[in-house]
């Protein structure tokens, strides 16, 4: 090829690798056009990580190729293009063994290579991998013109180089992306009870520094409201917060969720993957539902705690991540930690600063402050021009004990405000929410009193600990399903149940 045809096509590739594609798509469509300027059967670009090399584009060679991991020390071909910083030719009589003999595609199953070279490329002076090229027929490499190749060489490590660097880009504005808009959807922190006077200025003092923060409080209370505030009277405000649901993570895929996995790492693991730790570098993480996260990955966590780094599944390397911890649980941790659940070394270094968040029956009039709030959203969503209270309604919830804090306020009225949107109510200048449309009643607005257990325990006789704990399932039901006149969706909502169980509960305790 002539120097000007040579740059003519070099040109051509840098063009048509700029386009929009995936990294594997990028690697794949490199050795294509490598195949077009040199002559070859077959080549292979390989990532180096955790002393093997392992495939992540090849051109000419088997699919299966693309599952394979080379382990170095086992082919010395491979640890003799990796130990050197040049090109490296094997002669065609070389009695190394070849890792790609009987992998090049071809009629002929057995073919052997016996033209082979390859080049390890070089990132920031750190071997990153190889790119090698084979031929089955001896003397196809001789007349490579050594500035062609480095030429390409060079342009192979730059696509490399931008393959991770878009890559990483596209994950991180994915996640700023999630993250702005969970933030800019967010609902102010409504409230003016002393508590949550207290709770903001308790945020204003916490946010600022770089403080690991444990966020405590009953279900539907606020606390992931609390975590974005915190994020966003910090210093990282303009940076990142990373969203991990611990309840959500299976103890199989958490380990890889959080720090990220190699490629090959595991039997799924078809490329390498950034975990939620690297992604969160420079701004928050915040750990939603801590209290669910399995003893094995709790060990994981204090290590990147106290060293302040994480290591991909399936790789050596020390990867430094600089965080703030934001973690957030209903359950009450400290039992959990006296109960052998949770890592007391890992519960000290989470709730270096413990904040507890209300419980709605502590706030008083914030509820109707609440109440006003979620009663504009829905009238905006139905077209109702003004949806309002009377007074017993107010009373109502001024009494209730709300278990389901906040949340379960918020579902009520958007429920209430449904049912008071008929045809003919719409039209009226406004909506008056009685008592009648909420689900609940006064009778119910304190806890019912569970039933006596010491009946139960008085006497001496042996307990049988499953039927004594059924009789006080039916006891409560009973009484819930009365003070809801029967109505078992209700019940269900009160008790905190989704429907379906609790119909296969009611068949089990013979109460249906
Ligand atoms: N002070 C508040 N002002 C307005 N809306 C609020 C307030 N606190 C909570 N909310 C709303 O109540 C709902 C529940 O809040 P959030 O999800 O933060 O609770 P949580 O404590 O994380 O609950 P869980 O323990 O169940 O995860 C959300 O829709 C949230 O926007
Ligand atoms: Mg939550």
């Amino acid at each position: 090829m002539t120097t000007s045809l040579f740059f003519t096509s070099l040109i051509s590739i840098v063009a048509d690798l700029s386009i929009h594609m995936s990294a594997e798509q990028r690697y794949q469509r490199l050795l294509q056009h490598l195949g077009r300027i040199f002559p070859c059967d077959a080549s292979a670009l390989l990532k180096f990580e955790n002393h093997s090399l392992i495939p992540l584009a090849v051109n000419g060679l088997s699919e299966d190729t693309l599952g394979r991991r080379f382990i170095v020390s086992e082919h010395p071909r491979l640890a003799r293009i990796l130990a050197s910083d040049q090109a490296v030719r094997f002669a065609a009589d070389s009695d190394l063994p070849d890792p790609y003999d009987g992998l090049i595609e071809s009629d002929d199953d057995q073919l052997l290579v016996h033209d082979c070279m390859g080049v390890t490329l070089f990132i920031d002076g750190e071997p990153w991998g190889i790119l090698t090229l084979d031929a089955l027929t001896p003397g196809t490499f001789d007349h490579i013109d050594p500035m062609e190749l480095s030429t390409f060489i060079s342009l192979t490590t730059a696509t490399v180089k931008a393959a991770g660097l878009i890559t990483s880009l596209e994950q991180r504005v994915r996640y700023a992306t999630q993250t702005l808009f969970k933030d800019n959807t967010a609902q102010n922190m409504i409230g003016d009870s002393d508590c949550m006077k207290t709770l903001r200025n308790e945020i204003s003092i916490v946010a600022p520094s770089d403080l690991a923060v444990l966020i405590l409080g009953e279900t539907g209370v606020g606390k992931e409201l609390v975590a974005q505030r915190i994020h966003r009277e910090s210093n990282r405000a303009d940076q990142v917060m990373v969203y991990v649901n611990c309840a959500a993570l299976p103890e199989s895929i958490a380990e890889s969720e959080l720090f990220g996995h190699v490629k090959g790492a595991f039997s799924g693991a078809i490329s390498d993957r950034t975990g939620k730790f690297e992604l969160a570098d420079g701004g928050t993480i915040f750990l939603d539902e801590i209290g669910e996260l399995p003893l094995s990955i709790q060990a994981k966590l204090l290590r990147t705690l106290q060293n302040g780094e994480i290591q991909r599944v399936g790789s050596d390397r020390q990867i430094k991540v600089n965080l703030r911890i934001i973690a957030a649980t209903n359950r009450n941790l400290q039992q959990e930690v006296s109960a052998g659940l949770f890592r007391p070394d890992l519960y000290h270094r989470l709730a270096v600063y413990p904040m507890q968040v209300p419980a709605l029956r502590e706030r008083g009039k914030d509820v109707l402050l609440l109440a006003g709030a979620f009663l504009e959203k829905n009238q905006q969503r139905l077209g109702i021009k003004k949806l309002r209270l009377d007074q017993d309604a107010k009373q109502a919830l001024l009494a209730y004990h709300w278990p389901g804090n906040i949340r379960e306020l918020e579902h009520l009225l958007s429920r209430a405000a449904l049912k008071s949107a008929t045809a003919e109510n719409r039209q009226a200048d406004f909506i008056t929410l009685s008592l009648a449309y909420l689900d609940i009643m006064p009778a119910q607005s304190r806890p019912l009193n569970p039933p006596d257990f010491n009946t139960v325990t008085a006497s001496l006789a042996p307990i049988d600990l499953k039927n004594a704990v059924d009789a006080f399932q039916r006891q409560l039901i009973q009484q819930q399903l009365a003070a809801q006149q029967g109505n078992i969706a209700a019940t269900a909502r009160m008790l905190g149940l989704e429907r379906g169980n609790f119909h296969r509960l009611l068949k089990r305790l013979a109460l249906t």
